[in-house]
């Protein structure tokens, strides 16, 4: 990227350079004196340029100008440093699908919520686990898709535990889209962490040591812990991650026995969505008291999952949610909406809201992960404010995502009798009062 690029905010692709891990190996030998350094993934606001997850360490800006330094590099350069090359394809696992995982949260969920245990270490490991697992895959940094989530990789929604699995899928990918769009922000760096302890002493240590005060990808509950477990610091940035995970995980906990999906309109919030922030918070500290105590990101969020940015939320109105909260409002909303809607009007309705009730980059990194409409799926087609379709159509050509061409196949509102056209192209100017 030339300078002139980077001013104008050009989106051209950024050089990446890859490193291994016996570069940065050498490069720590070398770095004798100065404390072991680590790096993290940032996200960083692209006005403001404000750190949205604070890696917590004076050490990494330290780190990065070093690494700039030393391999001679323009800030315009992405470093990705890589365990080796190779590995990054290791990793993907073809069986492991959107679906897969989505199924494994919500077993875990009903184990933990509907059979009484004295712990649930063991399932709260699983689901850390599993949400690991999510990252290293189909949300993998590397692997990130447009138009990846599609309504049959969700659980067909029945329950609340069913909601709070999809929030979560779809908490998951959205930060893994923004994270991966900003990414490429000049002197941002990631590191690929090993899962292996060996290895992850020869990257951090150049002595081989663990040194007391570092940060690891073992912070997370279910892979493993470091030696010394006092010495972790709980709010290193993937733990962060994880508490966005755990946060979108229960964030509607006390909603569980609803029947019926609750929804917030404008104007109109009842008694029980005005409590059920704290009620889930409440269950949170009963059941798995090990994420109430030590995860006070994933309670704040829970806390805040009903604040949005113009103020209009609630319990408080607040304008400044976190911005994970800000990420789990707009998945909440999409799945709880899609529970009453069809799907066309709530994208519409998020797509509205952006840059009013949510920041527009969270919903354009929501609606990119967006897979709306298969091909050959058979939709309802309605008109104007009707609630009612008017006809039935299957999906020819979703080259619009959003508004795909349709070919009629069946009406079923009598004043569409004479309605001839065959095909309905969505995208067209003609058909705007169309919708499905
Ligand atoms: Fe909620
Ligand atoms: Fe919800």
């Amino acid at each position: 990227m030339t300078q002139d690029q980077a001013q104008n905010g050009s989106a051209a692709t950024p050089v990446i350079e890859e490193y291994t891990l016996s570069d940065l190996q050498s490069l720590l030998e070398r770095e004798r004196d100065g404390r072991p350094f680590y790096a993290v993934d940032q996200i960083r606001d692209p006005r403001t340029k404000r750190k949205l997850i604070d890696p917590r360490s004076v050490l990494t800006a330290k780190a990065v100008a070093f690494m700039y330094e030393s391999w001679n590099l323009s800030r315009d350069t992405v470093i990705r440093v890589t365990r080796n090359l190779e590995a990054l394809e290791n990793l993907e696992d073809a069986g492991k699908t959107i679906h897969y995982f989505a199924d494994q949260l919500h077993r875990y969920l009903m184990a933990i919520f509907t059979t009484e245990k004295p712990s649930y270490k063991a399932e709260v490991q699983g689901l850390a686990t599993t949400g690991n697992e999510m990252l290293n895959t189909v949300f993998n940094y590397e692997n990130i898709q447009e138009a990846l989530i599609g309504p049959d990789d969700l659980r067909p929604f029945t329950t609340y535990y069913d909601h709070l699995v999809n929030t979560t899928v779809l908490w998951m990918g959205t930060f893994a889209a923004l994270n991966r769009k900003n990414e490429s922000a000049a002197g941002s760096i990631e590191v690929w962490r090993t899962r292996n302890k060996s290895e992850l002493r020869t990257i951090i240590g150049p002595y081989g040591t663990l040194p007391k005060d570092i940060v690891t990808y073992y912070d997370i509950y279910g892979i493993d812990r470091v030696d010394d477990a006092a010495a972790v610091n709980k709010k290193s940035d993937l733990s962060l991650v994880m508490s966005g995970f755990f946060a979108a995980l229960f964030h509607d906990l006390g909603l569980l026995e609803e029947r019926e999906i609750l929804i917030s309109r404008e104007g109109q919030i009842s008694d029980r969505l005005k409590t059920h922030m704290d009620q889930s918070n409440e269950i949170l500290k009963n059941r798995l008291a090990v994420l109430y105590d030590e995860r006070i990101l994933v309670r704040s969020i829970i806390k805040t999952h009903h604040e949005r940015m113009d103020g209009k939320g609630y319990p408080k109105g607040k304008n400044d949610p976190h911005l994970f909260a800000q990420i789990l409002a707009v998945c909440d909303l999409y799945d709880e909406y899609c529970s009453k809607f069809v799907r066309s009007k709530v994208i519409r309705f998020l797509a509205r809201a952006a840059g009013r009730q949510f920041p527009g980059e969270i919903v354009r990194a929501f609606l990119s992960i967006l897979r709306p409409f298969e091909q050959g799926e058979i939709v309802d087609v309605f008109e104007g404010k009707g609630g009612k379709p008017v006809m039935q159509a299957s999906i020819t050509s979703i080259a619009n995502r959003f508004r795909p061409a349709l070919k009629v196949t069946q009406i079923m509102d009598p004043q569409f009798n004479s309605f001839d056209a065959q095909t309905l192209d969505l995208a067209q100017d003609e058909n705007i009062p169309f919708f499905i």
